[in-house]
Parts: C-alpha cells; structure tokens; sequence
C-alpha cells in the first residue's frame, strides 16, 4: 500500500511534491500525510463502528501535537507511558476521559499528574506499583480506575525487542498472580477495579495471537466477576502490523481484525479499548533524504545520505526493513546495488545493504517509506547532528510541525561549570 505517490515521474505527498519540501525545508525531514493519518484513524475506527469502543491512539509512535491534534479531533484517545506523553496529549486537546496510562515505571509524580488531571484507566503492571498508586491517590483523596496488565504467555511481533507478551518478557502481571493482585486491589483503598488489559507485542501479522488472547482474557474476566470483581473494560492492546514492503507476511486487514474482536469478545459485555499506533502512524510518513556522495568501495557501491541512525534508528536498532526510493523515477532501467548509510561514525548507521535502485547521484532526493511510526520519536542528536524536523502536508499544504533546531538552540541547554577553567 503506496500513500505516497508518482505523478509525472515524481513522488509527491498528497498534492506537494517531495522536491518542492526538500528545497524549502531542507533534509532530512520527515514528512507526514494528514490525510493518510486520519484514513487509518478512521479505518481502525470503522471496525468497531455502533460500539463503545475506546481507541486510545498509542502516542509512542509518533507524539507530534499536530498529529495528536488532528487524530484526537477525530476521535481518538491516548495511549501515554510517561508524563510527557500525557501532557502532549492534554494539550492536544485529547480529553482526560479519552486517556489511558501504560508502562512499567510510572512515577509517584507521573501518577499524580494522571490523577489530578482525572484520565480514564490506569494500567498496573506489578504490585509494588499497585500499592503506590493506591497511597498517591489516596493521599489525593482519590481512587485511580485500574486494569491489571496481565501477561497471558502468548508469543507475537516481530522481533524479539517488540515482543511483550511472552513469561519471560518484564511486561504485566504474572497469569497465575492475576487471582490474588485483583483481590490485593479490591482491598485497597485508593483503587477502584474497572478492567483487564493485555499488550502482547508490535508488528504482528496474524490474527492467531489475538484470539488465543482474547479466549485466555475472556475466561479471566469470568473468573474474576465470580469472584465479585467489576470488570467493565478489556484493554487490548496495540500491535497491528503493517506492510513495509518487503514482500515479508501482509498484515490482515483492520476490517478483519475488527471483526474477529468483536465476535471473539460479544458474549463478554465488555468495553472494548485499543492502543493502536504503528497502524495509524506508520505508512502515514516518510523520511526524506538528500544523497551528499556515491562512493563505490572495494566490495560495495555505498550511497551515503544526509539522513542517519539517529533519525532513524529502526534499522540499525531492529534490522528493520524501510523500502527506498527515488523521488524522482530518471526512468534509467539499469540499477545499482546500493549500501545506503549515514554520516555517523558507526557501521550500524546502514539503512539497507545491497538494495537495488536506479543509478543514483549527489544530491539525488530519496525517501524511506514506512517512517512515520516509531521514527521521529525516536531520534536523537548524536554526532551533534540536528533534530530531524516534521512537516505536515494536506492537500495542497504543508507546515513544519516540528523545526530543524540550530546549533545555538541546541547547546543552550548545557553549561560550563565554574570549576573548570577555560
Ligand atoms: N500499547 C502498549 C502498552 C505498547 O507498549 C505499545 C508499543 C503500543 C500500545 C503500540 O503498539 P503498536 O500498535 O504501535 O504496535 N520502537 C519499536 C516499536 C516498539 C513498540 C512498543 N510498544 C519499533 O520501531 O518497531
């Protein structure tokens, strides 16, 4: 699936050409479709049409306030694991009421924050953090609606690093612990019960985990109830996989995933919630990319371009795939087998090896599709290199949501102590 298309030989993000950001902007750059974003928003969304399903957008993936803007006036909630995230969320105009909170670690004041601002759920992943919810809250003179995260032992996702729902994984509570931390919770009282939530990993391509999930989940949440616990909500989780070109498995359609949730889960008279994020996000940007030189090595032709690992880690990090191409089609038949690396003094800044492209030149414009989930959120400034900065395109017009900082911005936030002496 394309969302980013050729007209006349050249690639454009919805009606702007690539080029035309490339001159204005600068590279690297990432640049997202709004209308893409909210195509997937609105696809995920569908599925669960007529229901009160809660789709809590999982703001990991990309947390630009534009983007939570617009997802968030669609309809969408938050997924946040940090303080930070849920204050971009509030700011982005999401309601509180539309929020739920993830993660292992949250902090007494990263809870207090929650708490004050009065969010949806809470996801609890191990007693210690229970226990202080609970004496936060109650110290607020407030009870904090949880879920227990339970780890249901269910292998999924991709790579081992985005992997969560296996035993041996730091994520959840154990399966056979769920029994005792519900009766735990019910007896404390800064915590009100309200539901079960699972993650079981990122990138999954089959709809098998899921079910096996949701039956393992659903016979919880009946056991629970007869052991006197409310449970109203069941988290599900994000994880959709999408396609990254690679010829690897197709991912099933949200339509089909929709489907099989709502039938695997009607006779548990449950609100449904979702963290999706890569779905949304992930084909919804590129990364944008100038070549600085062709430099034809002893075994390899490398493509060095001004786009490197700390803008976007995925492949160095995970051996992620990212297809490349061209943003303008020179309509040469004969390609060359491309290294495609950074400027970063580390033979882990590669993009690709041996990827085949039409011959290309020094300031050739390329793109790496598939960017716009779990990139710019995870760049960084290493090599002292820039912030890689975000655009938006709609139609016809763009904005930069995020601004390429200069070096002066960039070293403003460090100082030189007085004990050493220049
Ligand atoms: N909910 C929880 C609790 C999560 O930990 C995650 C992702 C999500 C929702 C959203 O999952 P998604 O729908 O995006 O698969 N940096 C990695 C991905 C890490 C995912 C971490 N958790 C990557 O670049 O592939």
């Amino acid at each position: 699936m394309r969302h980013f298309t050729s007209k006349g030989g050249e690639l454009f993000a919805e009606n702007v050409a690539l080029s035309a950001i490339a001159d204005k902007v600068g590279t690297p750059v990432y640049v997202y479709s709004a209308a893409t974003f909210a195509r997937h928003y609105d696809v995920f969304a569908k599925g669960f049409e007529g229901t009160d399903a809660l789709i809590a957008y999982s703001v990991k993936a990309n947390s630009n306030l534009a983007i939570l803007t617009l997802l968030g006036k669609r309809g969408a909630g938050a997924d946040v694991v940090s303080g930070g995230e849920l204050t971009r969320a509030l700011r982005a105009g999401i309601s509180p009421s539309k929020i739920v909170f993830s993660g292992v670690g949250k902090t007494r004041d990263e809870m207090r924050l929650a708490l004050s601002a009065g969010i949806y759920q809470f996801n609890v992943e191990s007693a210690a953090e229970l226990d202080a919810l609970s004496k936060t809250a109650t110290d607020m003179k407030l009870r904090a609606p949880i879920a227990f995260r339970v780890n249901p032992d269910v292998a999924a996702g991709g790579h081992e690093k985005i992997s969560t729902g296996k035993k041996e994984n730091k994520f959840g509570i154990a399966w056979d612990d769920a029994p005792s931390l519900y009766a735990r919770a019910a007896s404390l009282p800064g915590i009100k019960i309200q539901g079960v939530d699972v993650h079981i990993g990122s990138q999954i391509t089959q709809l098998d985990p899921y079910a096996r999930t949701i039956e393992k989940i659903g016979g919880l949440i009946k056991s629970l109830r007869a052991g006197g616990h409310t449970i109203e909500t069941f988290d599900l989780g994000g994880g959709l996989g999408i396609p990254y070109g690679d010829g690897g498995q197709q991912p099933p359609p949200p339509a089909d995933y929709a489907a099989m949730v709502l039938s695997a889960t009607k006779d548990l008279d449950v609100r449904l919630l979702f963290e999706p994020g890569r779905m949304i996000a992930g084909n919804s940007g590129v990364l944008l990319s100038r070549v600085i030189y062709t430099k034809p090595g002893e075994t390899r032709n490398f493509l060095i371009v001004d786009a490197a690992m700390n803008d976007l880690i995925r492949p160095a990090l995970y051996g992620a795939y990212h297809d490349v191409e061209p943003v303008l089609s020179s309509g040469e038949a004969q390609t060359v087998s491309y290294d495609i690396v950074g400027p970063i003094c580390e033979s882990g800044d590669t993009f690709a090896v041996q990827r085949d492209l039409p011959k290309l030149a020094a300031d050739d414009l390329v793109v790496f599709h598939s960017a716009g989930a779990y990139g710019a959120v995870q760049a960084s400034q290493y090599n002292t290199r820039p912030l890689v900065p975000e655009v938006l395109v709609s139609g016809s017009d763009y904005a930069i949501i995020r601004k390429r900082p200069d070096y002066d911005t960039m070293l403003s936030s460090e100082s030189i102590p007085k004990f050493i002496s220049r």
